[in-house]
């Protein structure tokens, strides 16, 4: 009944991903220093009602897949509630959650109960020592039981998100490998982006997935593309033995703008039409100011009609953006 949610350059948006908290467990290198960044104050996040609400207008605007993100999703309180509240909006076909998996052990069960149909979990690290020296956190273990749980508690498709840092995960890059054959969970290796929030992101620490590609192809055995669900900003390979399926996230080397059907509402209620952007829709302000479902979905729309064609992470003058992968929702 609303806009369709249409941009520019007539990319169609069916994948909204919604912040849930910009607070995270972690200190991952990459993301956050060791400090923490200043958090949004409690009052400006969107309570689970105001969630609801904004799922519910977007699917009517056309978005089919709702992702949960953070900052760390499960530090949420009552995550599940806020899942089965979203789980019975007609029209949605797919509920998702990315999470770093410390909290996982504990609420896989409720999670999947709550009408969760897949999860995502972030692990850079197979070696313990490089997982404390990337997250400055000890938490290795919770996160093995916590991918252990997500299995028990029923979640089939589960993938892990590698983000590769030359320098320091080069070691694990094999170790992933062979991990994706014995226990045939896909393995994504994602490249580092300049979203960090010390803006300490540099070309020459990208770990770049063509270079992954051949390392595995040399220490293991080489892969084969296979078909990439169409919106998916992974390319999938399998070893060419059928066994152990790799992804790579290669948003620098090769950014996949040009299918992208993604949405972002951060946690503080600011409607982002993409990672990168420079602007946001402030969301939160008009629903607290009584505007209705008509007037948010154009605000969406409208959000969306702005966005640029790509991240411009490669042109010359790329400004990083002001907001954090934390604060903006992986
Ligand atoms: P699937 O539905 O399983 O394909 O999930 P997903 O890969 O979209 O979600 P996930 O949260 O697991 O994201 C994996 C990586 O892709 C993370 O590092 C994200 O930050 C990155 N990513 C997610 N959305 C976008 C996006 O819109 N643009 C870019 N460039 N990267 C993204
Ligand atoms: N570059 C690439 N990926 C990042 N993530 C967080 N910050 C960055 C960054 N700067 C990843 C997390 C998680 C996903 C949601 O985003 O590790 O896997
Ligand atoms: Fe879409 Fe922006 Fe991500 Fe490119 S960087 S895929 S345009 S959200």
């Amino acid at each position: 009944p609303f806009t369709p949610l249409i941009d520019g350059f007539g990319r169609r948006h069916t994948k909204l991903r919604v912040s849930v908290t910009d607070r995270c467990n972690l200190r991952c290198q990459y993301c956050m220093p060791a400090e923490g960044i200043p958090l949004a104050p409690k009052a400006d996040l969107l309570t689970f009602e105001e969630i609801a609400r904004l799922v519910r207008i977007a699917v009517a605007a056309g978005i089919r897949q709702v992702r949960l993100t953070g900052g760390e999703p499960l530090v949420r309180r009552d995550l599940p509630r806020l899942v089965e509240m979203l789980a019975g909006t007609v029209g949605l076909e797919d509920l998702a959650l990315t999470t770093n998996g410390v909290l996982l052990a504990d609420q896989a069960t409720a999670l999947r109960s709550a009408g969760l149909k897949r999860l995502n979990i972030s692990l850079d690290a197979l070696d313990p020592v490089v997982f404390q020296r990337l997250t400055r956190r000890d938490d290795y273990d919770r996160v093995l039981a916590g991918i252990e749980a997500a299995r028990s508690a029923g979640f089939e498709t589960i993938k892990i998100n590698v983000v590769s840092l030359r320098g320091v995960t080069e070691s694990e890059v094999l170790p992933f490998g062979r991990f994706a054959r014995d226990t045939g969970r896909e393995v994504r290796f994602i490249e580092y982006m300049p979203l960090d929030a010390t803006h300490e992101w540099d070309r020459s620490k990208v770990l770049y997935a063509n270079e992954i590609r051949q390392a595995l192809a040399a220490g293991i055995m080489p892969l084969r593309p296979i078909e990439r669900p169409t919106g998916s900003p992974a390319a999938e390979y399998e070893f060419i033995d059928g066994r152990g399926r790799i992804g790579f996230i290669p948003t620098v080397s090769e950014p996949f703008c040009a299918a992208c059907d993604r949405f972002r509402v951060t946690a503080d209620g600011q409607a982002r039409n993409c990672l990168f952007s420079s602007t946001e829709t402030d969301l939160r302000g008009a629903m607290r100011t009584g505007v209705g479902d008509e007037g948010i979905a154009e605000l969406m729309a409208a959000s969306i009609r702005g966005k640029a064609a790509g991240h411009g992470v490669n042109l010359p003058g790329f400004v990083q953006p002001l907001r954090t992968m934390s604060a903006i929702g992986g």
